[in-house]
């Protein structure tokens, strides 16, 4: 019995890699994006798991991801994406990251530290084709960047990329008209620089469209076995690795009328037993799920009533119920023949599943099974 805990299927992490190196092919590599703690996953082991089902690079966000992957990794070639502080560049670069880059001043600042380091650092210039975040807008920049590169021997010209907005709506234009942006550039790029690596694909882009496969493509929550969709991943070939697991802590009787929770806002209708499990939003079950999700125990599902607290939760087992303290609750996967998705609860709460995974929080240990 656990109070709670995450499941992690690594062989599926390695699967779902597996799927998305077929997806792409011989030509293209798979960078597994093991940010975010693996987008709550668990980093270092998922990068492991990826490796092992055919990625042969690793991206992260931030310096201190960088970090604890690069300590692991050594001999892997890792991206930080992320925008760095002059302290977190350090960081990154020590850790043997290559770093995103899309201003000159930034530039510099990283060819003297790795000058003073004494090691070239690898820079992948990024091109804002239009999800208005980080990059350079004006491609005349980017080659600009990717020249200065090629003249500066305290940095090595390792990338030209950019980040789609809009791959995983299927609708949507703009995910062409930014490919077609991104390719004006790619031709520059590769005219000069032959051996630079090209990429632009996330997990929804390498499912929609081959030509954004380029030389590399950068999947986060395809790795997890989430769809980038939002729909079913089985349709794309995809294996949750994620679970989230409690166990019934008590069962009580209650009559009409007896509620459950903070506020009072569920009460029984009529006789029946409510299921007390021991974890609340404290542990990520967000308090959006109040009154608004289900949760396996016996293999069946029972609504979730009450409010969610910060360490339990209610579930409404029936008047008639079999369950007992000790049984397994399952809020996100699968138990006998039934299984919550992560894609499920994301849209009870009106979001993503990558913010579901994510904010399964740091009390919840991570355990691999
Ligand atoms: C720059 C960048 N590339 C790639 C990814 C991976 O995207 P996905 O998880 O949709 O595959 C992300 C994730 O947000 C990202 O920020």
């Amino acid at each position: 019995m656990v109070r709670a805990v995450a499941r992690i299927d690594l062989a599926a992490v390695q699967r779902n890699c597996a799927r998305l190196k077929s997806a792409v092919g011989e030509e293209t590599e798979l960078c597994a994006v093991v940010k975010a703690d693996g987008y709550g996953h668990g980093a270092v082991a998922c990068a492991e798991a990826a490796l092992a089902g055919g990625a042969t690079r690793l991206a992260v966000a931030t310096a201190a991801e960088a970090e604890a992957i690069g300590r692991g990794y050594p001999h892997i070639d890792l991206l930080t994406m992320g925008a760095l502080t002059p302290e977190e560049l350090d960081g990154a670069l020590a850790a043997g990251a290559a770093v995103a880059v899309w201003r000159p001043e930034f530039l510099e600042l990283v060819a003297k530290r790795a000058r003073a380091r004494g090691n070239a650092a690898r820079v992948h210039v990024k091109y804002d084709s239009g999800m208005g975040r980080l990059g350079s807008r004006d491609p005349a920049e980017v080659m600009a960047l990717a020249r200065a590169c090629a003249e500066n021997q305290d940095v090595e010209l390792a990338g030209v990329w950019t980040h789609l907005a809009t791959a995983d709506e299927p609708e949507s234009e703009f995910f062409d008209e930014q490919l077609n942006r991104f390719d004006a550039v790619v031709d520059a790029a590769r005219a000069e620089f032959p051996e630079v690596t090209i990429h632009a694909a996330n997990s929804a882009a390498v499912f929609r469209d081959r030509r954004s496969h380029f030389d590399m493509v950068r999947c986060g929550v395809a790795v997890y076995g989430l769809d980038p969709f939002q729909g079913d991943p089985a349709d794309r070939g995809l294996h949750p690795a994620l679970s989230l697991r409690s166990y019934v802590a008590d069962v009580k009787h209650f009559e009409p009328g007896d509620s459950a929770g903070y506020g009072r806002t569920w009460r029984a209708g009529a006789e029946t037993c409510v299921g007390v499990l021991p974890l609340g939003y404290g542990d990520g079950v967000r308090r959006g799920l109040s009154n608004n999700a289900e949760v396996l125990v016996g293999g069946r599902r029972h609504p979730l009533v009450g409010t969610v607290s910060m360490d339990n939760v209610t579930i409404d087992l029936g008047p008639e119920t079999d369950v007992e303290p000790g049984d397994e609750a399952v809020l996100i996967g699968s138990q006998g023949e039934e299984t919550i998705l992560a894609e499920e609860v994301a849209a009870r709460l009106g979001t993503i599943n990558y913010e579901v995974t994510c904010g399964v929080s740091a009390r919840v240990p991570r355990v691999e099974g």
